[in-house]
This record gives C-alpha cells, structure tokens and sequence, in this order.
C-alpha cells in the first residue's frame, strides 16, 4: 500500500519498539535481508530513508536506483559498507552510531584478548569432552597479560576505551596511528606513541586493532607483517575482518611467530576461513562487540533520531563526512 508519508527501509528488525517510534511519523518497511530483500526492491523508488546494518554494502549502483533517498542512517560507527562520496554525490547523508558501542566493544576487545591469551575457549572446550584428566605444573600454559606490553592499533574511541582496561591490567600501552595526540590525552591514558607499526609489533606482547577499514589499512596485517610480530605474541581484531590477511594470520598461529588470536569480524563475513575454524589458538567470534543489551538499543535509538531528525528538516546527530 502507498502511503503519502515518506517511506522508511529499515533493514532488520531492530531491539526494542523503536520501529514504532518511526512508524508513528512515517510509512516503514522492515526487511529480512537487508538491502538484498525482496521487500527492498519492491519499494526502492520510494525510499527515503535507509535505516541499514554493516551487512547491508550501499554503493553509487544501488542509490542509483533509490532516487528518493535522503539519509543512510547506519546502525553502527563503522561505515565501510558505505560508499560516501558516492552518497555526497548525490547529496544523501550518511549518520552512524559512534560512543554508545565504545565500552562494550573495548569489553569485547579485552575478554578477546583474556581467553586467547589464557587459552579459556580451548580449555573449555576441552572439558566438555572429558580432556581434563587433572592438574599438572605444565597443563595448558598460557600467556601473561597483566604486566604484559599491548600496542594498539588506532587509539580512538574504542582504543582508548581498551587502553584504559589495559591500565587496571599495569600493562605498558603503546600505540600507532597518523598522528600523535596530545600529553594530556597520552599521560591520562599512560599510553606511548610509537611511529611505526612495524616498531611497536616488535615491542608488543599483545596488539589489539581499532583502525577503520579504508584502502590503506586492507590488510595492513599481511603475512609480511604478521612475520614481523613478537614471538608468542598475541592479536585481537574487534574492528573490521578485511584490516587482517586471514590465510596468512592462520599460517602465523600454525607456524609462528603468533601464540594466539582472538577475532570478532572476519574478511568475508559470515564465512570464516576453514583454516582458522581448525586452529585450536584462536578465539572467534560471531561480530559481537557492541552486543550487549543497552548498547544495541542505543545504537537503534540514534539510528531512528537521525532519520527523525533528516526528515523532519533538522540536522542529523551523527553525520559521518565523506572522507
Ligand atoms: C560497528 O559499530 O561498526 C560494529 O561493527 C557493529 O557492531
């Protein structure tokens, strides 16, 4: 039925009654797959507003047919599904869902680096089938994470938030990205700057990624790099899947240097490659970092503010400007 109120898609059902809350402005169409569904193309002319998840890849060909369409409100901070200057292009805007996931991704970040280190995924799995035969001085050694030097790959929000759990751990942090912040922010957090990756990967015991995927970072950790990582060190990516060489991070684990791995995003989501399912030292994870309760509700709360907001003719909360 077409309605004359402007036509909301939004791409799976999201927490809570926040659909309500849209649906009392506007006409909405939930899909079960996203951009993908059927109920998407149906209604794709009308569009307006494009409520849509990190599954969703919103490229030039598709806004080409959405003529419509004002805002891609992304329920997430990252927007590498999006291609932005595409959507400047063609003046619709684009709004993410940054700080409200910050504290339970660098939880994620942290429980990630815990039970690879500490080998409590594969300990538990080995309990379940009757491998726990009894204590002995030498059964399952793992390795020390408090005391231990992290480095953190891209010290923003979550890099932060994973730095200061590193603080409560006394770990030494180091960090690398473009540019180095100022004293004040790197005194609070106790965190060193280190130019190059290449540095502080030979100085880490630990590394944990929280860079946005863009050109430069794909596969910024290739076999090249992941080589040139500490002996027995650990990795941990709550960021985005394609930022590490999978083929390569499995050879790393089977052959060395790496002790461990924990992921949460994999480079072909949801497939993972079969060579880390049959690797014992890593930990996996099915892209939960912002999966608590209240984090998810929030991220539904801004993504439908800013299509409230960009359709009533206000400025939206979180616009992400093409880069
Ligand atoms: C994000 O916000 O970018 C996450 O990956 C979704 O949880």
């Amino acid at each position: 039925m077409n309605s004359k109120r402007p036509l909301v898609f939004v791409s799976a059902a999201l927490p809570s009654d926040w659909v309500l809350r849209l649906a009392s402005q506007f006409e909405v169409i939930t899909g079960e797959d996203g951009v993908r569904s059927a109920a998407f193309a149906a209604c794709r002319e009308r569009i307006e507003a494009l409520v849509a998840l990190v599954t969703d890849h919103v490229n030039d060909a598709l806004l080409a047919t959405t003529p419509r369409l004002r805002i891609v409100a992304n329920v997430a901070v990252g927007v590498d599904n999006i291609d932005l200057a595409a959507c400047a292009k063609r003046g619709v805007l684009v709004t993410n869902t940054p700080d409200v996931l910050t504290e339970s991704t660098a939880d994620l970040a942290f429980g990630l680096l815990l039970a690879a280190a500490r080998r409590i995924a594969e300990g538990d799995r080995l309990v379940r089938k009757g491998g726990f035969t009894g204590w002995t001085p030498t059964f399952m050694l793992g390795t020390r994470v408090h005391g231990a030097t992290l480095g953190i790959v891209g010290l923003g929000r979550i890099g932060q938030a994973v730095a200061r759990r590193a603080r409560g751990f006394r770990m030494n942090v180091l960090y690398t990205q473009r540019t180095k912040l100022s004293e004040d922010i790197e005194s609070a957090l106790g965190a060193t700057f280190v130019a190059s990756l290449d540095d502080m990967l030979a100085r880490a015991d630990a590394v944990s990624i929280h860079c946005p995927l863009t050109a430069e970072t794909r596969h910024l950790f290739s076999q090249g790099r992941l080589a040139r990582m500490k002996h027995g060190s650990v990795l941990v990516n709550t960021a985005r899947g394609p930022i590490v060489d999978e083929a390569a991070l499995a050879s790393a684990l089977a052959n060395g240097p790496l002790a461990a791995a924990g992921l949460d995003v994999y480079e072909a989501e949801p497939s993972v490659h079969h060579a880390l399912l049959s690797q014992q030292n890593v930990v996996l994870a099915p892209h939960i970092g912002s999966a608590d309760r209240t984090s998810r509700e929030a991220m539904a709360a801004m993504a439908v503010d800013n299509v409230m907001r960009v359709l009533g003719g206000e400025p939206p909360l979180s616009p992400v400007e093409s880069r």
